[in-house]
């Protein structure tokens, strides 16, 4: 059973630009995970690279790290009982047109036809992503 956790969430460009970072925020929040800390970011590109190293080479890695690299990036800490799961639960799959109505990327998310999804939100995906992760976006 997973103990306490605490997971990285990213308000990618396409939700901050489009004022969602609220609604989901409260979605987290209304599912009983705790906000520990907020911050709004404007990433670099070692920050990205260094955040998205499983994807380097992949043909989608250089439209991600520019559609990163776009805009402003709310940056949350999250805590709660196995949160890392339950987050990713909350967004729903990487496409948003297959994602769930209910989720995050289902109910808010859309395909726009561009070289990368644009599907609003990140979630670490275990708890070695979330140490990593935490420790590049919350550097002191
Ligand atoms: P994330 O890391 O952002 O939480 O999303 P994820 O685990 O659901 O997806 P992942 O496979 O880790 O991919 C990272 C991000 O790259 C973009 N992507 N676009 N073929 C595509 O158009 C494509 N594939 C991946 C998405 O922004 C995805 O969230
Ligand atoms: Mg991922």
């Amino acid at each position: 059973m997973a103990g306490l956790e605490e997971t990285l969430v990213l308000v990618k460009p396409d939700g901050v630009a489009r004022n969602l970072t609220g609604e989901i925020l409260s979605r987290i929040e209304a599912k009983g995970y705790q906000l520990v800390d907020i911050r709004m970011v404007e990433p670099n590109r070692d920050l990205l690279s260094a955040h998205y190293a499983e994807h380097e080479g992949k043909p989608f890695f250089d439209p991600l790290v520019n559609f990163m690299e776009s805009g402003p990036v709310v940056a949350m800490r999250i805590a709660g009982h196995a949160a890392i799961a339950g987050v990713r639960s909350l967004c729903g799959a990487t496409d948003p047109t297959a994602a769930a109505p209910g989720t995050i990327r289902g109910d808010l998310g859309r395909d726009w036809g561009l070289a990368v999804q644009q599907n609003l939100i990140h979630a670490s995906d275990s708890l070695e992503s979330s140490s990593r992760e935490l420790a590049l976006w919350f550097a002191r």
